[in-house]
C-alpha cells in the first residue's frame, strides 16, 4: 500500500492522493484574464492524476502582478475564466486550488523568458511597486518600490479579502496565500525588506502583522469548510536561519490559531544573496520541523518528485501532502510514473478512463 496513493482529508476536502501541483506562473495572461492555454494546461496536469491542483499565482490587483502577463482576480469578470479552469480541474477527479498574491518589489517586471528583470520605469508596461520600505530587491530587480502607507496596506488587504471571494464564486476549494518567496507578504515579514517603524515593522509582531490581518480578512471571506492555506518561505539561507526558523515557526503557530489549514513550506527568497542548499528534497527536514512544531499539516516541493523521495516523506510523516511541479511540466501523466515505480496495483488507473484503459490492456498484451 503506498503513502503517497492513500487519500487525504482536509475540512470538508478529500484529495484522491498525496500529488499536488504547486503553483506555476504560466505568463500568458493578458490583463490578468485566463485563456485557452490555461484551460488546456490545467485540464491536462489534472488529468495527470493528482489529488490537488493549485493555480498559479494570481495577483489581488494590477500593481500585484509580477508580469504584465500574469493571472488576475482583481474584477468580477475574470471569475469566469478562471471557473471555466476550475471546472475542468474538477472534472478530471483533481480537487481546484489557486495561489492568489502581490508581487510587492519584485513586480513589474519581464517575462522569465524575455530577462526576468524589471521593466525600464520609462517603458509604458512598467508600473509603481509597493513594499513595506523603500528597499530595491537588488541583482535583476533593482527599482526602488514605494513605502506602503497606512492606507495602501488597508487597501492590499482588503484586495487579497475580495479575490478569495472571486476564487470561491469560481468554484475553487482550495485557497493558498502567497506569503512566500520574496513577494508583498513575505517581505513584510524579512527584516531584508521590512524596515518601518511603525506598527507594521520592528520586532516578530509587527512584521507579522500585514501577513496575520490578510489572513483574517480573507478567513471572513472563505468558507470554514473549506481549506484555507499559505506558502510561506520559513528560511533564508542567508546565515541567519535558526533565529529565521523560530521566528517563522512562531508565525506559522499564529496562522493555525487565526484559521489557517495547511501550510506549504517553502523558502523566503528575501535576498539575492542567499545561499540556497540546492538538491533532492532539501526542504523536506524542515517541513517536518514545522509540521511537528506547529501541528500544522504541512505541503512542500523542491526536487521532492523522485518516486521513493515522495513516498518516504509521506510515509515518514515529514510532509501531508507532496507538491510535484517541474516533472509535471516535463510529463503531465507523471503520477502513472510514480504509481508504476512504487508498484501500485493497476497502475493506469490513476489516469482518465479513455486513457487507462489501452495503457492497461496493453500491459495485459506485453
Ligand atoms: C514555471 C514555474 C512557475 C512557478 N510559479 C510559481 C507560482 O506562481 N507560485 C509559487 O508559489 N511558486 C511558483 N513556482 C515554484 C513551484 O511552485 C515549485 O515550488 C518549484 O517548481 C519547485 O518544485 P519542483 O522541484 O517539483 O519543480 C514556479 C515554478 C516554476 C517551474
Amino acid at each position: 500500500m503506498s503513502a503517497l496513493f492513500s487519500a487525504f482529508t482536509l475540512k470538508n476536502v478529500t484529495l484522491r492522493n498525496r500529488i499536488a501541483i504547486p503553483p506555476m506562473c504560466q505568463y500568458s495572461a493578458a490583463d490578468g484574464f485566463s485563456n485557452d492555454w490555461h484551460l488546456s494546461h490545467y485540464a491536462g496536469l489534472a488529468r495527470g492524476g493528482a489529488g490537488l491542483v493549485i493555480v498559479e499565482a494570481t495577483a489581488v490587483s494590477p500593481e500585484g502582478r509580477i508580469t504584465p502577463a500574469c493571472l488576475g482576480l482583481w474584477r468580477d469578470e475574470q471569475i469566469e475564466g478562471l471557473a471555466r479552469i476550475a471546472a475542468a480541474i474538477k472534472a478530471a477527479g483533481a480537487i481546484p486550488g489557486i495561489q492568489i498574491g502581490h508581487a510587492g518589489r519584485k513586480a513589474s517586471a519581464n517575462r522569465p523568458w524575455e530577462g526576468d528583470d524589471h521593466i525600464p520605469a520609462d517603458d509604458p508596461r512598467a508600473w509603481q511597486t509597493l513594499s513595506p520600505s523603500p528597499i530595491a530587491f537588488g541583482a535583476n530587480l533593482p527599482r526602488v518600490p514605494k513605502e506602503m502607507s497606512l492606507a495602501d496596506i488597508a487597501r492590499v488587504t482588503g484586495d487579497f479579502a475580495a479575490a478569495a471571494r472571486r476564487a470561491r464564486a469560481a468554484g475553487f476549494e482550495w485557497l493558498e496565500l502567497h506569503f512566500a518567496h520574496g513577494y508583498l507578504a513575505q517581505s513584510f515579514f524579512s527584516p531584508h525588506a521590512n524596515q518601518r517603524s511603525d506598527a507594521y515593522g520592528g520586532e516578530h509582531a509587527g512584521r507579522a502583522r500585514f501577513l496575520l490581518e490578510t489572513l483574517a480578512a480573507v478567513r471572513e471571506n472563505w468558507p470554514e469548510d473549506l481549506p484555507l492555506t499559505a506558502r510561506f518561505g520559513v528560511i533564508e539561507y542567508d546565515g541567519r536561519d535558526e533565529q529565521t526558523l523560530a521566528d517563522s515557526i512562531q508565525l506559522a503557530s499564529e496562522f493555525r490559531a487565526g484559521g489557517l489549514d495547511l501550510l506549504n513550506v517553502s523558502v523566503g527568497f528575501s535576498t539575492p544573496t542567499a545561499q540556497v542548499p540546492w538538491g533532492p528534497a532539501f526542504l523536506a527536514p524542515i517541513a517536518e520541523r514545522v509540521r511537528r512544531e506547529t501541528g500544522l499539516p504541512v505541503a512542500s516541493s523542491w526536487g521532492v518528485d523522485a518516486a521513493q523521495h515522495a513516498e518516504r516523506v509521506i510515509a515518514e510523516g515529514q510532509m501531508d501532502l507532496v507538491m510535484i511541479g517541474r516533472a509535471m511540466l516535463a510529463n503531465p501523466h507523471y503520477p502513472y510514473e510514480l504509481a508504476k515505480q512504487l508498484g501500485v496495483a493497476r497502475p493506469s488507473w490513476v489516469l482518465p478512463a479513455p486513457y487507462a484503459h489501452w495503457l492497461e490492456r496493453y500491459s495485459l498484451q506485453s
